[in-house]
């Protein structure tokens, strides 16, 4: 069987999409990569005040997407969110033609958004994972290494390794994510039998990207070695070192129990550093490809990177 090129199912240009992210991925940002060729994504939080209205404000996203460009774009629904079925029968209404699901089990919905004629892909991070959403008829996976920012998967499987196993195990196109910031990674997913890629570290420091400066300029300095992994035995995440995910790893480390880790985690934390620019005490979601990110570009430039080197 022959699959769908990721242009064909999109329809745009370039393979490349703007991976979702949660805090961050407004209109803009999402209007500036679908007007450069690639696909932009919009979350549902995306530019909303702290106790706003995810369903709100993701039909003001859209909303405001739809007077920016006349390109394709998605939204990215992730199912652990309580607000996740609510902002799915939203989209409904808002004819959007292709949703990215993660963090859940792609059974839930996409029979649903098949039958209102919209296009899903999913997010994996094992072979098995991905084996189990084509045969709930998504029509696209992503396959996201360990190296990727934010929340991966508990397999710790690299993107290396993990993308040519699901490429050998699916009959659907694989777009890989994960640890790619430029025309090099792009091409190396290509070679391992990708369709596509998606980036999610290398928007954040965009210039179209609501990320506070303190969050882009700390992605900028990071270096090789700056992101560390917590939360390994929850829902693992990558993010810039600092003094909270520091003292979390070490917490972690010395065997602290859970009520204490979740305690001094509290709330909020993801949005203090990426929105508010607290680099001490917030929690700065980035992968492995901070160390390859030196500039804050705007996204049309970094879609040229990509896709001419
Ligand atoms: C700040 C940030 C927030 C993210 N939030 C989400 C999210 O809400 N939903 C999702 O499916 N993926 C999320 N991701 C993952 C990205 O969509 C993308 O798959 C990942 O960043 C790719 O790896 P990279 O950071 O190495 O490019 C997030 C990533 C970052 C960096």
């Amino acid at each position: 069987m022959t699959s769908k090129s990721i242009c064909d199912l999109f329809g745009v240009r370039y393979p490349v999409l703007q991976g979702g992210m949660l805090w961050l991925a407004t209109a803009e940002l999402a209007a500036a990569v679908s007007n450069a060729g690639g696909l932009g994504i919009i979350s549902p939080y995306a530019g909303m005040k702290e106790n706003g209205h995810p369903i709100r404000n993701l039909h003001l996203q859209i909303d405001r997407a739809r007077n920016l460009t006349n390109k394709p774009y998605g939204v990215n629904i992730p199912l652990d969110l309580h607000a996740s079925g609510l902002l799915i029968d939203s989209l409904l209404k808002e004819n959007i033609k292709i949703v990215i699901t993660a963090a859940g089990d792609p059974r839930l919905y996409t029979e649903l958004l098949h039958s209102a004629g919209i296009c899903v892909a999913h997010v994996i991070s094992s072979v098995s994972q991905a084996r189990h959403a084509e045969s709930c008829k998504v029509d696209a996976v992503i396959a996201e290494g360990f190296e990727a920012g934010g929340r991966i998967g508990r397999e710790e499987l690299p993107l290396f390794s993990l993308l040519p196993q699901v490429v050998n195990a699916v009959y659907i196109p694989v777009i890989a994510a994960g640890g790619i910031a430029d025309g090099r990674g792009f091409a190396a997913a290509l070679a391992l039998g990708a369709g596509g890629v998606q980036l999610g570290t290398r928007f954040v420091a965009s210039e179209e990207c609501i990320a506070h400066h303190n969050y882009k300029q700390a992605i900028l300095d990071a270096g090789d070695s700056g992101t560390v992994v917590t939360r390994r035995s929850s829902i693992p995440i990558r993010s810039l070192k600092s003094d909270f995910s520091m003292k979390l790893a070490a917490m972690e480390n010395s065997g602290a129990s859970g009520e204490s880790i979740g305690k001094f985690i509290g709330r909020g934390r993801a949005r203090k550093a990426q929105i508010d620019g607290d680099m001490t005490d917030g929690d700065a979601y980035a992968g492995c490809s901070a160390g390859l990110i030196k500039e804050i570009l705007p996204a049309a430039v970094i879609i040229e990177i990509l896709v001419k080197a």
